[in-house]
Order: C-alpha cells, then sequence, then structure tokens
C-alpha cells in the first residue's frame, strides 16, 4: 500500500487548483446570486479535457484514471460547485456509461462529442434522466413510459431535478417499457434534446449550486429510434445503479472539496481574526473546531481515493461509493456549518464564501442517491 499520488495526478490537481482559481473563483458570488449558468468555465473545462477525463482517448476523452477524477473534483469543488456538478454528471453519469455499456455506434455518434464537452465551438453536454415527480429514491417505480413500435420507441413522461437539463444536448432516459416486469421492465434511451415533444421546464430556483441548470423534462409522444436504447432490453436499471455507483464518487469527491474549501477558509480566518487580545486559531475552542474538521476532512477523502482505487483496479466499488458518498457529504455540511460558525457574523455574509459552501453542500446528501439509499446499499452490501 502506498498514500502517494504519481506525478500525473499531481499535475492534474495542480491543473484542476489553477483553473479553479483563475476561472472559477472570479464572479462566483455573482453567478450564485443571479442563478447564472456558468458557461464560459464549463467551455474552458472542456478544453483541458475535465469533461471526459476517464473515457478512451480513442473516443474523444482524456483517459485519465478515476483518482485524477477525485483530484479535480476536489479542486473545483472548493471554489465553485455548480461548475462541478455539471462535470461530475458529464464525466460519470454519462460518458462513463456511454462507454462501457454503449454499442460502438452509439459511442462513434455522441460519446466523442460529449467527452470532448463541445461540438463545432459550442458546448455539448449529456443529462441523466432518472428522478421523477413520484419516483426519487424510489427510483424502480419509474411512471415515464416508452412504448415500443418495431422500430422505435414512443417517450411519455416527466422527469424532474436534470442537472444539465437545459444545456444538454444529449438526454440519457429511463422509461419503463413492461410495468408487469417491475426494475426489469426498464429500460435507458440516448435521447437527443432537440426531438420533437420535448419541452424544458422553467430553471429551479435553488437554495444551493445555484448557478447549475436544474430543470424538469418532459416528453409527450417522443419518437426515439431502437438502435438509441442502450444495452438488452430490459438493462435500464441495472444500467442506472451500475452508471450510479461511479456517480456516486464524484459527488462524494464534490463534497469533499466543498468541506475543504470552507475549512481553508476558515483556518485563514482564525488566523487572523483578533478576539480576547490574541488570534482566534489561538483559542482552544477554535483549534479543536479546526482539528475535528481536518480529521473529518481527511477520513472523507481516503474514502473517497478508496472507492476510485476500486473501480480503477477493476473491484466491485458498489459499498465503497456509498461510503464515499455518506461519509464525506455529511462531513461537507458539518465543516460548513463550523467554518460560517468559526467566521461569526462575517460568515453570514456573502463575501466571505462560507455561507454559499453551506449551502452548496446540503445537496451533496440528497442527489445521486440520499444519504438514507446509500445506507440502505451500505446496509444490503454488508449483509449479503
Ligand atoms: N448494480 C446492478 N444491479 C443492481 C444494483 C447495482 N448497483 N443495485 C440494484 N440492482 C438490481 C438488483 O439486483 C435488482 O435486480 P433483481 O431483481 O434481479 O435482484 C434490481 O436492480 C432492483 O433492485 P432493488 O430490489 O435493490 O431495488 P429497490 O427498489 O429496493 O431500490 C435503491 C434500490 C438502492 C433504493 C435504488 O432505487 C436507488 O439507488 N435509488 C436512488 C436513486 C438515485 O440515486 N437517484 C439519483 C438520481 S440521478 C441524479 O441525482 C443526477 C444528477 O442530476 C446530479
Amino acid at each position: 500500500m502506498q498514500f502517494q499520488l504519481n506525478e500525473e495526478q499531481l499535475m492534474i490537481q495542480k491543473a484542476a487548483r489553477d483553473f479553479a482559481q483563475n476561472e472559477c473563483l472570479p464572479g462566483v458570488i455573482e453567478r450564485d446570486e443571479k442563478q447564472q449558468f456558468p458557461e464560459a468555465q464549463v467551455l474552458k473545462l472542456a478544453e483541458l479535457g475535465f469533461m471526459g477525463m476517464m473515457t478512451a482517448p480513442e473516443y474523444g476523452g482524456a483517459g485519465m484514471d478515476s483518482i485524477s477524477y477525485v483530484l479535480a473534483m476536489e479542486e473545483i469543488s472548493k471554489i465553485d460547485a455548480s461548475v462541478s456538478v455539471c462535470m461530475s454528471v458529464n464525466n460519470s453519469l454519462v460518458c462513463w456509461g456511454l462507454e462501457k455499456y454503449g454499442s460502438e455506434e452509439q459511442k462513434q455518434q455522441y460519446l466523442t462529442p460529449l467527452a470532448q464537452g463541445r461540438k463545432e465551438g459550442s458546448l455539448y453536454l449529456g443529462a441523466f434522466l432518472l428522478s421523477e415527480p413520484e419516483a426519487g429514491s424510489d427510483a424502480t417505480s419509474q411512471h415515464t413510459i416508452a412504448e415500443d413500435k418495431g422500430d422505435h420507441y414512443v417517450l411519455n413522461g416527466t422527469k424532474n431535478w436534470i442537472t444539465n437539463g437545459k444545456t444538454a444536448s444529449i438526454y440519457l432516459v429511463m422509461a419503463q417499457t413492461d410495468v408487469s416486469k417491475g426494475s426489469k421492465g426498464i429500460n435507458t434511451f440516448i435521447v437527443e434534446k432537440n426531438t420533437a415533444g420535448i419541452t424544458v421546464g422553467a430553471k429551479e430556483n435553488k437554495l444551493g449550486i445555484r448557478g447549475s441548470d436544474t430543470h424538469s423534462v418532459m416528453f409527450q409522444d417522443v419518437k426515439v429510434p431502437k438502435q438509441n436504447r442502450i444495452g438488452d432490453d430490459g438493462f435500464g436499471f441495472s444500467f442506472a445503479m451500475k452508471t450510479l455507483a461511479g456517480g456516486r464518487i464524484g459527488i462524494a469527491a464534490q463534497a469533499l472539496g466543498i468541506a475543504s474549501g470552507a475549512y481553508e477558509r476558515a483556518v485563514d480566518y482564525a488566523k487572523q481574526r483578533k478576539a480576547f487580545g490574541k488570534e482566534i486559531a489561538h483559542h482552544q475552542i477554535i483549534q479543536f473546531k479546526l482539528a475535528d474538521m481536518a480529521t473529518r476532512i481527511e477520513a472523507a477523502r481516503l474514502l473517497c481515493l478508496r472507492a476510485a482505487w476500486e473501480k480503477d483496479n477493476g473491484n466491485d466499488y458498489t459499498l465503497s461509493s456509498s461510503m464515499a458518498k455518506v461519509y464525506a457529504s455529511e462531513t461537507a455540511m458539518w465543516v460548513t456549518t463550523e467554518a460560517v460558525q468559526i467566521h461569526g457574523g462575517y460568515g453570514y455574509v456573502k463575501e466571505y464564501h462560507v455561507e454559499r459552501l453551506m449551502r452548496d453542500a446540503k445537496i451533496t446528501q440528497i442527489y445521486e442517491g440520499t444519504s438514507e439509499v446509500q445506507r440502505i446499499v451500505i446496509g444490503r452490501g454488508i449483509l449479503k
């Protein structure tokens, strides 16, 4: 066992850190306030090869490992989680799923521009459409129907809380093709957003990650060619679960980044703010808080890297990704709340960033499987 990053991983970590400082930090408060999608930042990420980090170069990706992906997600999330969620969904839910389970034709047509994050100079992103108004944690309870019409399917239904919902060019849509078969009657389809019958709802006005593009998407008699189904008939739910296991590593790393961003700001503030005649960092009550924050962050980091390592080594990572996600997201919520507390009144205003990080932290306990769902996955995994 060794705890050292290799040279390439260190280089990627530095590139992500520089990108976050130089491209994401300027304007992050205003984008949050105006709920503005960080288009320029995501385009730049695409140029750096970060929108298809783990995708093979033959399909337009950067061919990096999952450890590098965790490192980059952490650095970018320290500054702007609205940018990193867009990156996470495109990388691990869309590109990874297509590369692993898509047909060669599907990869040639869709994966290459998705992994590059752009086509003809414009953004080209993917979205993952599983959640519905009445199917969140209970994901097998799909109400979106795909009717088999021979050479094509016809989709009807509504999807909710879709990251990249408006910006994406390509949707991966889960839908029920045979209600009597339950989870085995679900399929996943590649759907081009500009297909007739698709309507995108208004942007959700959210507590956190306010720049990210979250919409509902409605399908009314949408024709999808049969060749756009991913895998064999009935593979759609399994596709969603397997893909989400990797997605959860990305969100765990996002939570880790939010926590470490808030922690770094709390340390800086504690070293310069004086109270009762000395810097507050020299009061034991603050030192103990910082010590607990640092320890929990390090534990979260090790869980994230462990899950990524399992994935890179071809091991089953379902359990380790759920453990990383539940621990890192709960750490993010706790650490950001403490960071606000250390800042006192300053922590409660926007200029000091920590209130935004606290708002951003909350979603990591909800999306890509709530903390409760992660505990279901872990519980079943350890008891099987
Ligand atoms: N890999 C492969 N197959 C799996 C699997 C996995 N990891 N997990 C479950 N399955 C299979 C099961 O083996 C089962 O098949 P069998 O019937 O042959 O045994 C089938 O799928 C159904 O599984 P369960 O019986 O375990 O299903 P369940 O109804 O009890 O639900 C659950 C399980 C874990 C709660 C699941 O529904 C779940 O993960 N829910 C949360 C969904 C989620 O994460 N949504 C996030 C939306 S995407 C998002 O947020 C993206 C974004 O924009 C940021």
